[in-house]
């Protein structure tokens, strides 16, 4: 069995974080959500897999490799523009070789791994296996109907849905998929829609069997990905950091107290702070004096000092300092400098990048 993860599209969603760069490397709990979907195609015991990649291919390439340190081995297949996922389908033909395979949607995230899900595919041999979540607005997914646990009907973002059971973006297919993709024809927003496929593997005698994914927050997390919100980041980074295990690679100095699941990352170094997990506090950080609370992320090569942060996403090589009040639900993005002027007047003196969100006191 192979693996394909969809890595391509424009990456422009989650405005501004990805005005630069691939949604697919944006971090959940310190790690790139890519890096998610490779781990668990490999935790299912799955080590070839071919990565599609557009516009960011490059950024893509240099943050993956070659895949060995997942104990991978990765293919990058480049697709010319966002046309489908049908269509960056077609474009792995040649890599999938008529194997059985998983795609897996380079921005979703699912709790738990896909480990019992790829084991039932092998098992119970079905052309095709579609996971579903209930979510509270499937106008935004492929939405399926089911009849007495059988899928009968899949309809890609549909006004009006008729069920609240939505796509979740795993799938796994035989060869058979690629019939159905040749019969199909490009959908009205101008993709080739692997929903259609489906739906055409149905309508063609397929067995194409649900899996209905029950928990709730593994739900979430496979969610939140497209609107690009704020709360949806922040829940995905506080579901993530849940499960997270506490580790302690960094230095600790004076004056620390920590609380709860913290992990400290390589570099990292901790002087008079208090930390209060789930946290995690990235490699080569450097936090001074400061609180840093429940359900936080700071990533690699940032300082936070004299400052509080709790609930909140800090991306790379960002600087916190000399901050009144606390910092709290809030996403930073790479290299900023949120810090405090010696100079009067003591006013706000912002510069802050298109779509950001600024909320003050
Ligand atoms: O997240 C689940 C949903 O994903 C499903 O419910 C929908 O049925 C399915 O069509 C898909 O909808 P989206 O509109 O959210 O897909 P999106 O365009 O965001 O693409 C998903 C991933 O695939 C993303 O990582 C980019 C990548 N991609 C997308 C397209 C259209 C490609 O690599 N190539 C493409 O041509």
């Amino acid at each position: 069995m192979k693996g394909l993860i969809l890595s391509g599209g424009k990456g422009t969603r989650l405005r501004p974080i990805t005005h630069t760069s691939a949604k697919q490397l944006v971090p959940i709990a310190n790690k790139p959500i890519l890096f998610y979907a490779v781990e668990a195609i490999v935790a299912a015991g799955i080590d070839e897999i071919g990565i599609i990649t557009g516009d960011t291919g490059a950024e893509v390439e240099a943050a993956v490799g070659d895949g060995s340190r997942f104990g991978a081995r990765v293919t990058y297949i480049a697709q010319d523009a966002p046309r489908g996922l049908a269509h960056a389908v077609l474009c792995a033909r040649e890599f999938l070789a008529g194997e059985p395979f998983v795609m897996y949607l380079g921005d979703n995230l699912i709790r738990h791994g896909i480990v019992p899900i790829v084991e039932g595919f092998t098992e119970t041999q079905p052309d095709a296996l579609i996971l579903l979540a209930r979510v509270p607005e499937p106008q935004h997914f492929g939405v399926a109907e089911l009849i007495e646990g059988k899928v009968v009907r899949l309809v890609e973002k549909p006004a009006k849905p008729t069920s609240d059971l939505a796509l979740v973006g795993v799938y796994l297919f035989n060869h058979t998929v690629f019939e159905a993709i040749d019969a199909i024809d490009y959908s009205a927003r101008g993709e080739l829609e692997i929903t259609d496929a489906i739906q055409r593997m149905i309508d063609t005698g397929r067995r194409v069997d649900p899996h209905l994914i029950v928990e709730p927050h593994q739900a979430l997390v496979a969610t939140w990905k497209d609107t690009g919100r704020l709360e949806d980041m922040l829940e995905a980074n506080r579901i993530v950091l849940d499960d997270l295990a506490p580790r302690m690679e960094g230095t600790i100095g004076e004056g620390v107290r920590m609380h709860g699941k913290v992990i400290v990352e390589r570099g990292a170094q901790l002087t008079n702070c208090t930390v209060r997990g789930p946290a995690i506090i990235g490699e080569n950080t450097v936090i001074d004096d400061a609180y840093i609370g429940p359900y936080t992320s700071i990533y690699y090569g940032c300082t936070v000092r004299n400052a509080e942060l709790e609930h909140s996403i800090v991306l790379e090589n960002s600087v916190i300092e000399n901050v009144e009040g606390k910092i709290e639900s809030s996403l930073i993005g790479k290299e900023c400098l949120i810090g405090r002027s010696p100079l009067r007047p003591r006013a706000y003196k912002l510069m802050v990048g298109d779509h950001s969100r600024v909320e003050l006191r």
